[in-house]
C-alpha cells in the first residue's frame, strides 16, 4: 500500500510554515524583540524552515551574517529557498545539536526557539557550545515548553496521542508501556521542569532574565490538526504502529484535537518561558573552553 499524502508529510517534516502558525511562530518575535544594538552575527539552533533567520535578517540590517543550524535536509532545503534572496548574508549548516561541531564565529545572539527538548538528556551539550560561541556580551535566547506531566512522564502532546492511540484500540492504560517498548519517550519527560533547567545550563549560562507566556492551541478542524501533528512531531509517536495503521492514527489524533476543541474551545494550552542567558565569565575571557560535559 503507498503512503497517505499525511504519512509523507511527516517524514518529510513538509507543510511547517503552515503548521506552526498554530504555536511556534509566536516565539519568533517574543525572542527577537528582546535583540538589543547592532547584531552583527546571528546563530539560531534548530532552525527549522529558516524562519527566524529570515525575520533577523530584515527587522536588523547590521547583521552581516545569519547562521542557521539544522539537522533535517527538507527543512535545510526549504530554508535555502526563503533565504536565497539575502545571499552571504544567510548560511546554514547540517548540523546534529547533540554533538555540536565548534563554528568559527562568535555571535551577539544565539537563539533557539521550541527545540531544547528534542536534545533530552544532554542539553548541557549545546549549553556548553553556546557558552563558547557567545561574544563578549552576547545573550542567548531561547524558549521553553513546560507541558504538566502526569505520574508516568506523559503530558501536552502525549495527552492526544494516548486518546488517538484508545480511539485505535489499545486500552489507554496501555499507552505508557507501548511508548517506551519503542524508545519514545513522553515529549512531556523531554520538556524539562524549569528548575531541572537551571541546575543543567549552570556551569555555562547565566539567567540575565526570563518571561513567561501560555501558548494555547487552537483549531478550525481535525484535518488542520493531524496536519499540525504530522509537520511538528513527523513519525515519532507514529513509530509505535505498523506501517498499514499510520494514516488512521494520524486521522485519530487529528479527531482527538478536534473533541478537545468543541468541548473546551481550545486543543490545549502550556507555559512557554523565554530565557535571556550570558555566558557565564571563564568562558568570555576566552581563558579556556570552561567546563565541557560528559
Ligand atoms: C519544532 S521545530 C522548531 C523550528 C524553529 N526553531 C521554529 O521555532 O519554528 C524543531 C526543529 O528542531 C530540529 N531538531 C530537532 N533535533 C535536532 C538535533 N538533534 N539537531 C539539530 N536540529 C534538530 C528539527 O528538525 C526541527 O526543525
Amino acid at each position: 500500500m503507498s503512503p497517505s499524502a499525511v504519512e509523507i508529510q511527516a517524514r518529510t517534516l513538509a507543510g511547517y510554515a503552515d503548521a506552526s502558525r498554530l504555536r511556534q511562530v509566536q516565539d519568533r518575535d517574543w525572542v527577537l524583540d528582546r535583540v538589543t544594538g547592532s547584531p552583527e552575527t546571528l546563530i539560531d539552533l534548530g532552525s527549522g524552515i529558516g524562519q527566524l533567520l529570515e525575520s533577523a535578517l530584515e527587522r536588523f540590517p547590521s547583521l552581516r551574517l545569519a547562521v542557521g543550524l539544522e539537522r533535517s535536509e527538507h527543512r535545510i532545503a526549504e530554508a535555502g529557498r526563503r533565504l536565497a534572496p539575502y545571499g552571504e548574508r544567510a548560511e546554514l549548516h547540517r548540523a546534529d545539536l547533540i554533538a555540536p561541531e565548534p563554528l568559527p564565529h562568535r555571535a551577539q545572539v544565539i537563539t533557539q526557539t521550541s527545540v531544547l527538548h528534542w536534545l533530552y538528556p544532554v542539553e548541557d551539550r549545546v549549553f556548553a557550545w553556546v557558552a563558547a560561541h557567545l561574544a563578549p556580551g552576547g545573550r542567548f535566547l531561547l524558549t521553553t515548553y513546560h507541558p504538566a506531566r502526569d505520574a508516568h512522564g506523559l503530558g501536552g502532546e502525549d495527552e492526544l496521542v494516548r486518546e488517538a492511540l484508545a480511539a485505535l484500540g489499545t486500552p489507554a492504560a496501555d499507552v505508557p508501556a507501548l511508548l517506551a517498548a519503542h524508545g519514545v519517550l513522553p515529549i512531556a519527560t523531554r520538556t524539562r521542569t524549569v528548575d531541572d533547567l537551571l541546575t543543567v545550563l549552570a556551569p555555562y549560562l547565566e539567567v540575565a532574565g526570563h518571561a513567561e507566556r501560555d501558548a494555547v492551541v487552537t483549531v478550525e478542524s481535525a484535518e488542520q490538526y493531524e496536519h499540525f501533528h504530522a509537520a511538528t512531531f513527523g513519525d515519532y509517536y507514529a513509530q509505535v504502529l505498523p506501517g498499514e495503521r499510520r494514516a488512521d492514527f494520524y486521522r485519530a489524533v487529528g479527531a482527538a484535537a478536534w473533541r478537545r476543541q468543541s468541548e473546551r474551545g481550545h486543543v490545549s494550552h502550556m507555559p512557554v518561558r523565554r530565557w535571556e542567558l550570558t555566558a557565564r565569565e571563564e568562558f568570555v575571557s576566552g581563558s579556556g573552553t570552561g567546563p565541557l560535559p560528559a
